[in-house]
């Protein structure tokens, strides 16, 4: 316990400084206000350790700000190791207090909500090379891109790390292979730059401090405690009045588009509770779901529902003018299965929702499309229906409040690109997609499966091939391309080759017709060469067939042992 002493003297900024705490001396006088702790449960709670200030800050809370899971993961950190002891209800409210003083405003949570939303990434971009390899080697770069936090607080963050994995140092902080600065590549086995000094190790320890310090200074500067976004947000956001019916457009890999209703009820203290039904645009089949959620910070939506027995989670954010919502519901061992989902909110007027997936190809006439909305008018004439230059509405083949089915011509001149859908005073912008040809088919880049089955959850992949046109360019990979929609695809695997026979493809697992990569068991197999177990590398094929030629895709999948420690930043948030 000498160890959590340390860190508590160290961290706390007590009156007799801790050895090599010549940082804490500097901190003493803080370089800007704090954020006062309002909560008297937090203040009960957290100032025997967290000193109070006569402006009602206590140290280190009120120079942090962060998100709902945040908040949780410290909490559990301060009940786990700092010997915290609180009743569950008290650590909801504490997250949710703290929420509302100390959180994100929606545009500074924007860049890392698919953190929360457990979305898989095909790669998330660093700041710089150096960074990247200090602070997303163990966790992405959206778990510090979560905070917003004084110079000194960033500063003691570092020495956390240092503190409870002082392994960091060497592998991530000081590594000493790090290349030069703006030397470009990374990682293990880049070598000491040319021309610098003889004796790497050392050049090394300078660098990786360099390194170390340029993360510090990078994230004090872009992520500093306080900003215009965050004051904007303090001082304009409303109570969050979020009861009524809802219009809900969701997409799921390889099952396609589903749109719905979400009747939202409740709303006192940010609670709500739910019903939603979905149906399948792809073969007819409604589901409902129910649920409860909890608003944090005025937009935050974090909530759970039950379909057909199972649970999934709603991580999901509210538009300032609460008219919209975006995120993900998601389940799984890994939570890598997810509905990506949109809210609308239904009012007196029309509103345009979507259309059915897929889009209108140049030249062509008389192509059915779907669009569906809420009070759309009755007695709709086809020019009243505008979808841009070169795209005709011919007919109205039928109507109803909720869809309209029309008939669409598109001009041989038509320029390629998402167009909008206006009808009257609704609109609905990059709603269809206009394309000359598929002129290639997307799948991720890279994808990452869990063997399981045994003690632990497997972690699948779905995967799903979108088909892409060139746009206005001509040109693949660039800007202006547009995606057409999800197509269906033929999936196989092909060995990956890394260690000699090592016949991953053999053991690694199974991919379905449809996408769905399904891992082999964990542990060790007698059967396989060495009785190593069955992970392994493979790339995974998907061949379109639909077109002139057939078109291919391959992503680099990774099979890997299962999660055996988990970094506690399983929110719990939501209930
Ligand atoms: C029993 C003592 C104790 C109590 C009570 C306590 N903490 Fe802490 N807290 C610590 C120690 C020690 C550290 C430094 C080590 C660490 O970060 O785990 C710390 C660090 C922190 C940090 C900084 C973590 C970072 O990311 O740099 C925050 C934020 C925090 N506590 C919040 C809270 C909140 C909120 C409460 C009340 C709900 C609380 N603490 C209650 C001991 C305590
Ligand atoms: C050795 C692996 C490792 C590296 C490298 C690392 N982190 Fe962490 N970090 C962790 C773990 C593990 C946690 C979760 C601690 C817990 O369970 O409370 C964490 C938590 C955090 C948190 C949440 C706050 C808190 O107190 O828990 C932030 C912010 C963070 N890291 C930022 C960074 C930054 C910035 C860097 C680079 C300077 C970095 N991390 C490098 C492992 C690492």
């Amino acid at each position: 316990m000498r160890f959590s002493v340390f860190l508590l003297l160290a961290v706390l900024g007590s009156a007799q400084p801790p050895p090599g705490g010549a940082r804490q001396a500097e901190a003493k006088e803080p370089s800007e206000p704090g954020i006062p702790v309002r909560s008297q449960l937090v203040k009960d709670k957290c100032s025997g350790c967290h000193r109070a200030d006569a402006k009602g800050n206590l140290t280190r809370i009120s120079w942090e700000r962060t998100t709902p899971e945040g908040w949780q993961q410290i909490i559990k950190r301060m009940v786990r190791l700092n010997g915290l002891v609180l009743r569950p209800e008290e650590a909801r409210e504490i997250v949710k207090t703290l929420s509302e003083t100390h959180g994100l405003a929606p545009e500074e949570a924007k860049p890392v909500a698919w953190y929360w939303e457990k979305r898989y990434i095909d790669g998330e971009t660093h700041p710089t090379v150096a960074i990247g390899d200090a602070c997303a080697s163990c966790h992405p770069m959206a778990q510090a891109l979560s905070w917003r936090r004084s110079r000194e607080e960033w500063d003691l963050l570092v020495d956390m790390h240092r503190g409870y994995f002082p392994v960091v140092e060497n592998t991530s902080f000081r590594r000493p292979s790090y290349p030069a600065q703006g030397g470009g590549g990374g990682g293990a086995g880049a070598g000491p730059t040319p021309g610098q000094s003889a004796n790497p190790a050392a050049t090394g320890t300078r660098r990786g401090l360099e390194q170390m310090l340029g993360a510090v200074e990078y994230l004090a500067k872009g992520n500093p405690l306080h900003t215009p976004a965050w004051a904007a947000w303090q001082g304009s956001r409303g109570e969050p009045r979020l009861a009524g019916r809802w219009l809900v457009v969701a997409d799921l890999a390889a099952k396609g588009r589903f749109v719905g209703e979400m009747t939202i009820a409740g709303g006192a203290g940010g609670e709500f509770t739910t019903k939603t039904t979905l149906t399948s645009l792809k073969t007819g089949e409604k589901m409902a779901r129910e649920g409860k959620a909890v608003v944090y910070t005025g937009y935050a939506w974090r909530g759970r529902s039950m379909v057909a027995g199972k649970e999934e989670r709603e991580v999901m954010s509210f538009a300032a003018d609460q008219l919209s919502a975006e995120g993900r519901w998601f389940w799984g061992g890994y939570s890598e299965f997810g509905y990506d989902v949109k809210l609308v909110r239904a009012g007196d007027g029309p509103v345009l929702l979507t259309t059915g997936q897929g889009g209108l190809q140049i030249g062509t006439k008389g192509t059915e499309l779907k669009i569906y909305g809420d009070s759309l008018p009755a007695g709709l004439q086809p020019a009243e229906i505008n979808l841009g230059r070169g795209v005709t509405v011919t007919q109205i083949a039928a109507q109803t409040p909720s869809m309209l089915t029309v008939n669409v011509d598109v001009a041989a001149d038509a320029l390629p690109g998402k167009r909008p859908i206006a009808i009257r005073r609704a609109t609905l912008p990059a709603a269809v997609p206009v394309y000359g040809a598929v002129d290639y088919i997307k799948i991720p880049r890279t994808s990452h499966a869990r063997l399981g089955g045994t003690t632990h959850p497997k972690g699948f992949f779905q995967y799903e091939a979108v088909a892409c046109s060139n746009g206005i360019d001509g040109k693949p990979n660039t800007a202006d391309d547009v995606e057409i929609g999800p197509v269906a695809a033929k999936w196989s695997m092909e060995e990956f080759a890394a260690r000699m026979g090592d016949d991953d493809k053999e053991f690694v697992g199974s991919l379905s017709a449809e996408g769905l990569f399904t891992p082999n068991g964990e542990g060790p197999n007698e059967n396989r060469k060495f009785g190593s177990n069955n992970f392994g590398d493979v790339w995974v094929v998907a061949t379109y067939e639909g077109g002139a030629k057939p078109l291919m895709a391959k992503s680099y999948l990774v099979v890997s042992i299962p999660l055996y420690v988990r970094w506690d930043h399983q929110p719990e948030v939501g209930r």
